[in-house]
Order: C-alpha cells, then sequence, then structure tokens
C-alpha cells in the first residue's frame, strides 16, 4: 500500500555535505545528507525512537524502504533493519504479538478469526489501512461463525461485547479481567431446565467437564456445539460402559443365567429426553418393583435371582451358594448331595459333572425351578 508520503520528522534536516551517515561512510548525495535521524532513533528511551515514531508516521514503512532498502537490508543507508528485526520489520510480530497480551487475549483460545480479520500480509487493507489510503487508528472487531452461532447478532461497543452465543446473556469487559466471565455468567451452572437434575455434568457431558464442573477440555467448550457425551449421537453416547456388575450381567460372563438386559432393573427409554430417564439426580434401578435397590449400601435385596442374598452392586462375583444352598437346606435335598448328584433330578440346568448348562439350552436362573 503506497500513499503519500508523510512528513519523516524522524529525519533531521540541514547537515553538511561532508558529514558522514554512519561513521564511515560520507553522504552520496545532498538528499542523503539531510535525512540523517535524530540521535534517540534507535533508542527505546527516547521519545525520537522509531517504534514510537513510526505509527504517528501512519505506518509509512515505505519512506523507509527508500533509504533502508526494498528488502530492509540496508540499501543506500547501508544500515539493515534486519539485525534486530530477524524477518525483517513487516513480518507479524514486529509490532504486536499473536496475539498480543492485551485485554482477555490470553483468556480466549480461539482462532484470531473468530474475533478478527486476519491480515494476510500487514499491508493489507483493513488492517492498518483502510481502502482509501487512511489510517486505522484502532483494531477491528469482526466476529466469526463461534459469536453467531444460532443466528446471535454480537457487537463490540468498544469496552464489552454483547449479544453473543458465548456469553449468552452477559457483557463482559474486554479489560474487565477474569471476574468478567465467571462459571455462571453465560448459562446457569446447571442450566435450570429439566434434564439437569443429576449435578455430575461428567456422566452427560464427560468430554468437556468432569463431575465436580471442572472444565477438562476447554477447546470443546463454548465451541457453538453441545457436547454430550461422546457425540456419537446414541444411547452408548453418555453410558458406553456403565460401572458396578454391568458388564457381569450384560454379558453373562459366568454362565449362570442368559444375558440380562437392561429392561430387567431399568425403564429403558427410547428417547434420552423420556420421562423417568435424566430427570433423577441417579439412575433409577428396579422402578416398578418388587426387587428393591438401596442406593446408600449398593445392594439388591427382594430381587428373585439372588435368593436371601444381598449382593453389593460393586462387591466380589457372585458364586455358588451365595444364592442358594450346595444343595438347598430342605426337604426335597439331603445334605450329602455333591454337585454331580444335581443332575439326577435338575438335568435341565446342570450336568452330570456339576456344570451348569449354558443358557439359552441350560434353564439355570430362568425364574423357573427346573425340579422333576
Ligand atoms: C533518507 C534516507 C533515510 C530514510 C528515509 C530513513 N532512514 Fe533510517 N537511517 C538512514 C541512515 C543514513 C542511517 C544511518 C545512521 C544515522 O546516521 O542516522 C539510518 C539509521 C536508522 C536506524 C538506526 C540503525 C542502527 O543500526 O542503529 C534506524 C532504527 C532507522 N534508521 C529507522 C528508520 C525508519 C523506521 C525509517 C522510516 C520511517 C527510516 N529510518 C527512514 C537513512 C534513512
Ligand atoms: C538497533 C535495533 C533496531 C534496528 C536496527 C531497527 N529496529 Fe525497529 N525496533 C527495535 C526495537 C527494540 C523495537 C521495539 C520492539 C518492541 O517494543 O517490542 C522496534 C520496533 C519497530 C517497529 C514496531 C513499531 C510499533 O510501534 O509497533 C517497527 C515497524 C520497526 N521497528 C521498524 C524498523 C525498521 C523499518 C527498521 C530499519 C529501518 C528498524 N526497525 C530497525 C529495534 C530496532
Ligand atoms: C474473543 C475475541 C478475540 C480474539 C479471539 C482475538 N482478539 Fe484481538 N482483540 C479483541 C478485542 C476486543 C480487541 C480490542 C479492540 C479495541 O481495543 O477496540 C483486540 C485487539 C487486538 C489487537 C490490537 C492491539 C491490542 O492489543 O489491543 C491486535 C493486534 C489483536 N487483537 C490481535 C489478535 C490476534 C493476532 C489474535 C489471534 C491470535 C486475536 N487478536 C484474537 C478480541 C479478540
Ligand atoms: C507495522 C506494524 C504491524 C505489522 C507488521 C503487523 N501488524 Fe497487525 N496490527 C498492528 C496494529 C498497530 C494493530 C492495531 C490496529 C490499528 O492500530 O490499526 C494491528 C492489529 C492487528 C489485528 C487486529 C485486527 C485488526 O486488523 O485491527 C490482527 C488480527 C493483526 N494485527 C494481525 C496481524 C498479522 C497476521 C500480521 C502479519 C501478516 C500483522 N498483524 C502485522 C500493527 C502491525
Ligand atoms: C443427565 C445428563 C446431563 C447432565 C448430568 C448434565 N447435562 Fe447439560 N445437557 C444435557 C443434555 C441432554 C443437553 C441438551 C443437549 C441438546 O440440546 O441436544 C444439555 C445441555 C447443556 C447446556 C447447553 C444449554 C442448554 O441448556 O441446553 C449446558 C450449558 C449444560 N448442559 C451444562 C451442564 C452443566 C454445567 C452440568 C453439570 C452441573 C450439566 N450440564 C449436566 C444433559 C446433561
Ligand atoms: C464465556 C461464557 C461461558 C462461561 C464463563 C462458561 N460457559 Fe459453559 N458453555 C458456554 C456455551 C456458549 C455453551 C454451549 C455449548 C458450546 O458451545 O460448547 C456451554 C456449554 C457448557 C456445557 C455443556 C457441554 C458443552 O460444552 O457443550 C457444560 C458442561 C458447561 N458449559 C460447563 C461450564 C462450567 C463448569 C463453567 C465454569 C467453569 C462454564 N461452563 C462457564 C459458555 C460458557
Ligand atoms: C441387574 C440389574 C441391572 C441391569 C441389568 C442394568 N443395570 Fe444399570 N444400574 C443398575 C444398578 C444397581 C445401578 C447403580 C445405580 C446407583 O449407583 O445408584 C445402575 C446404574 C446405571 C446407570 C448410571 C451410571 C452408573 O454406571 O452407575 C446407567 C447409565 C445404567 N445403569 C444403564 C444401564 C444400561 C444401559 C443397561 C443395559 C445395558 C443397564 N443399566 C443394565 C442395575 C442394572
Ligand atoms: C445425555 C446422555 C445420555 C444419553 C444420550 C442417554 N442416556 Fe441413559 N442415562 C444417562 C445418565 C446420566 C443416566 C443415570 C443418571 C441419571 O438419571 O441422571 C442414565 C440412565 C439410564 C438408564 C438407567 C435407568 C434410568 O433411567 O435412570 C438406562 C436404562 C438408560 N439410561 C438407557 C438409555 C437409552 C436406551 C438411551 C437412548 C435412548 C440413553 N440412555 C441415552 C445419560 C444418557
Ligand atoms: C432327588 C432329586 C433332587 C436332587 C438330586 C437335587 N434336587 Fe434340587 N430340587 C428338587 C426338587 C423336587 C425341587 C423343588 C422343590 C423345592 O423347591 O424344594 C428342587 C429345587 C431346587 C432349588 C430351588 C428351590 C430352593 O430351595 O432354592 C434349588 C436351588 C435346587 N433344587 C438346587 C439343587 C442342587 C444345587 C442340587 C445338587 C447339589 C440339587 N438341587 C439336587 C430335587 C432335587
Ligand atoms: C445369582 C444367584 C444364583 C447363583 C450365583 C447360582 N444360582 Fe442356582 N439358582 C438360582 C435361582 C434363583 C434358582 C431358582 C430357579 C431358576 O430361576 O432357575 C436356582 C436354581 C438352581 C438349580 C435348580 C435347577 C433350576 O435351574 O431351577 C440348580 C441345580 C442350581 N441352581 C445350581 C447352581 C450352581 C451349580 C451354581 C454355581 C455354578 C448356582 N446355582 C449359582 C440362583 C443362583
Amino acid at each position: 500500500m503506497m500513499r503519500a508520503m508523510a512528513t519523516i520528522s524522524i529525519l533531521v534536516a540541514g547537515c553538511a555535505d561532508s558529514r558522514t551517515v554512519d561513521g564511515t561512510r560520507r553522504c552520496a548525495t545532498a538528499a542523503e545528507c539531510e535525512s540523517i535521524h535524530p540521535p534517540g532513533i534507535a533508542d527505546p528511551a527516547s521519545p525520537d525512537f522509531h517504534g514510537i515514531l513510526l505509527p504517528s508516521l501512519g505506518w509509512n514503512l515505505a519512506s523507509c524502504a527508500t533509504c533502508h532498502g526494498a528488502d530492509f537490508a540496508g540499501g543506500k543507508s547501508g544500515r539493515s533493519c534486519l539485525t534486530c528485526h530477524d524477518g525483517g520489520p513487516t513480518t507479524c510480530t514486529t509490532c504486536h504479538a499473536l496475539p498480543p497480551p492485551t485485554g482477555a487475549h490470553a483468556a480466549h483460545g480461539y482462532a484470531c478469526s473468530e474475533c478478527h480479520v486476519m491480515p494476510a500480509t500487514w499491508d493489507a487493507p483493513g488492517h492498518l489501512f483502510d481502502g482509501h489510503g487512511g489510517v486505522i487508528a484502532r483494531a477491528l472487531v469482526v466476529f466469526g461463525p463461534i459469536a453467531r452461532t444460532g443466528g446471535a447478532t454480537p457487537t463490540w461497543d468498544g469496552e464489552r461485547c454483547s449479544n453473543n452465543y458465548c456469553h449468552g446473556a452477559a457483557t463482559p469487559a474486554w479489560n474487565g479481567g477474569a471476574n468478567e466471565a465467571p462459571c455462571g455468567s453465560c448459562h446457569a451452572v446447571p442450566p435450570s431446565d429439566a434434564h439437569h437434575v443429576n449435578p455430575r455434568c461428567g456422566e452427560c457431558h464427560g468430554r468437556v467437564v468432569d463431575d465436580q464442573a471442572h472444565i477438562v477440555n476447554a477447546a470443546l467448550h463454548s465451541d457453538g456445539k453441545v457436547n454430550v457425551g461422546d457425540d456419537s449421537g446414541t444411547c452408548l453416547a453418555c453410558h458406553p460402559h456403565p460401572g458396578g456388575a454391568h458388564a457381569a450381567h450384560a454379558t453373562a460372563a459366568h454362565r449362570i443365567a442368559a444375558p440380562i438386559g437392561c429392561v430387567t432393573c431399568h425403564r429403558v427409554p427410547t428417547s434420552v429426553h423420556d420421562p423417568g430417564h435424566i430427570d433423577h439426580p441417579r439412575a433409577v434401578v428396579f422402578p416398578d418393583g418388587p426387587a428393591i435397590w438401596n442406593a446408600t449400601t449398593g445392594q439388591c435385596s427382594n430381587s428373585g435371582c439372588h435368593g436371601a442374598a444381598t449382593p453389593s452392586w460393586t462387591g466380589s462375583p457372585v458364586v455358588c451358594g451365595s444364592c442358594h444352598g450346595i444343595p438347598p437346606a430342605d426337604a426335597s435335598h439331603a445334605p450329602t448331595l455333591r454337585l454331580q448328584d444335581c443332575a439326577a433330578c435338575h438335568a435341565r440346568s446342570i450336568d452330570a459333572s456339576g456344570q451348569l448348562l449354558p443358557p439359552p439350552a441350560g434353564k439355570h436362573l430362568d425364574g423357573v425351578v427346573d425340579a422333576p
């Protein structure tokens, strides 16, 4: 971008022809000789320091190039800018860091393009210069897609943001510090709706927060998408591997019974928001009885399956003898009966070696006593 050259007040006019420009070399021309800077040009403590003067000169780097070379390597001045500015003075980080340490930059992990138009080069229109050669005095904030999620119409008034998707109804001040966006300022924690009764966020938003509402992956938070479970959109999204004895029941690992479906112990929703599903602080077990689940002790009772036993959901696996005696102590069973003897009367459930027959052929624990 070329513009009418601003008055270069950093140059001292009127020196004599004999004066050297750099202490070793003589001035080639009178014009060059007239172009010597005030002494403070390279002194950051001086008001004449070029870093301070350049903004007031409308960022006229083209004027510098006339003497320091188009590549800023020295040109006819013999003084290179590259000795101090590695990549040359027009690289992005000469004038500001990416991002600058100002305002709430550090707190926002977003791409610059979510709040600014990123210039491809330092002199791209809209960055330092407008399309008419004028100098833009202040950074332009132009919101990207995330702030506009859901049709929001975000605004920046030079001090605060408002109407944006990210902050909801809040209007945080850019220079206000960390207290501008505490947990709860953009949305309640948890939001006050019917599917937010369970306080352990991690059970449904595990990719974003843990159960104590600490953000575990900021990149997925306030990114324009509500993350639910593993985001697969399926029932398994939030409970791919429920804990406790779920696996033992679901896979019938011990071959004591056929696999036991969710419906044996839970009301199974057909959609996430079905009544009775996530509208409780904890999972509902045995909603229709007669079995009883004690969430405090973590034990089942009156289950039919476990007889008089009250197994712990997270305790040791059950074994022969934990639900009924081997043999049961009743009139039908002599106390001396061994496992190998059971098949004589319970052949549909157990074989002559004392092994339960695997379901579905085997009839053990199917709710019906397989008796002679
Ligand atoms: C008319 C020629 C001319 C122009 C235009 C010019 N300079 Fe210089 N500059 C020189 C010369 C010659 C020197 C050598 C030192 C001295 O005698 O001042 C120099 C030295 C410098 C130095 C000190 C370098 C060092 O190694 O210590 C800086 C910094 C500098 N110029 C910045 C600028 C900037 C920024 C611009 C544009 C705004 C600019 N100059 C425009 C001729 C020029
Ligand atoms: C002696 C070392 C030195 C030389 C040579 C030098 N600079 Fe600098 N320049 C600096 C320092 C130091 C800063 C301030 C950096 C900072 O604040 O982080 C600076 C800052 C700048 C800035 C940023 C100004 C701002 O307000 O953000 C520009 C642009 C710049 N120099 C251009 C030039 C040009 C063009 C030349 C060559 C003509 C040049 N510099 C030569 C040391 C130098
Ligand atoms: C969440 C929005 C947001 C993001 C993301 C963001 N900025 Fe900014 N930026 C601002 C605001 C607001 C200002 C202040 C503008 C003003 O003062 O009018 C600003 C100002 C600036 C300024 C002007 C100097 C200053 O410190 O005020 C620069 C340079 C800048 N941003 C660069 C960047 C770069 C580079 C990135 C990406 C690494 C970035 N910004 C990311 C919002 C953002
Ligand atoms: C010569 C100094 C200079 C260079 C080089 C420079 N910038 Fe900037 N940049 C500024 C200043 C100063 C602002 C603040 C806005 C203003 O004053 O016009 C700014 C603002 C920005 C902003 C905030 C949005 C805007 O345009 O106002 C972004 C983003 C940015 N710069 C990115 C870059 C990138 C990327 C590069 C390299 C391609 C770059 N800058 C090179 C001086 C510079
Ligand atoms: C029992 C499951 C569950 C738990 C636990 C849960 N959420 Fe949600 N959350 C959801 C569902 C489902 C949505 C809606 C997703 C959709 O709109 O499709 C949602 C959406 C949200 C939204 C987006 C705005 C809204 O109201 O829809 C926020 C914010 C949110 N949850 C925060 C939290 C926080 C904070 C916690 C912990 C204090 C939490 N959630 C715990 C299931 C849960
Ligand atoms: C700057 C505003 C803001 C703040 C502060 C904020 N949130 Fe959010 N949060 C959102 C937005 C916007 C969403 C909507 C979903 C999205 O875009 O990721 C969201 C969604 C969520 C979700 C749903 C999962 C997801 O990300 O999709 C949880 C859980 C959540 N926030 C927890 C928290 C917790 C815990 C805190 C405090 C540590 C917090 N939020 C602070 C803006 C915020
Ligand atoms: C044998 C009974 C039983 C079966 C079968 C069963 N569950 Fe559970 N489920 C429980 C018990 C007991 C809890 C523990 C509740 C608590 O901690 O308060 C539970 C808890 C849960 C929880 C809450 C999170 C957790 O791990 O504690 C989810 C989700 C769940 N079950 C889903 C399922 C799904 C899906 C199925 C089918 C694949 C299933 N359950 C099969 C008994 C069962
Ligand atoms: C948003 C995450 C999420 C999704 C998606 C989800 N569940 Fe759940 N589900 C939970 C949580 C969390 C619990 C246990 C705690 C509670 O009620 O908040 C639960 C509990 C259950 C239970 C135990 C009984 C109960 O309702 O308390 C079953 C069964 C169950 N879910 C099945 C399903 C099925 C089937 C689907 C698909 C239609 C599904 N879930 C989708 C989070 C989810
Ligand atoms: C001589 C025949 C006979 C033999 C051998 C036999 N049972 Fe039984 N069993 C019965 C009869 C009859 C019933 C049904 C009447 C009842 O409930 O007492 C029964 C019922 C059962 C029941 C269900 C009722 C309860 O009391 O819990 C279990 C469990 C059982 N038997 C286990 C065994 C085991 C284990 C063995 C081998 C160690 C075995 N039985 C050997 C005749 C036999
Ligand atoms: C989880 C509790 C439980 C465990 C563990 C258990 N049983 Fe049973 N068993 C039952 C119940 C309940 C019955 C009653 C009839 C039914 O539902 O099949 C039964 C019945 C039986 C019967 C009578 C035939 C029948 O199927 O009705 C035999 C024999 C038997 N069990 C043997 C065993 C052996 C051998 C083991 C160890 C490998 C074992 N049981 C482990 C609960 C259990």
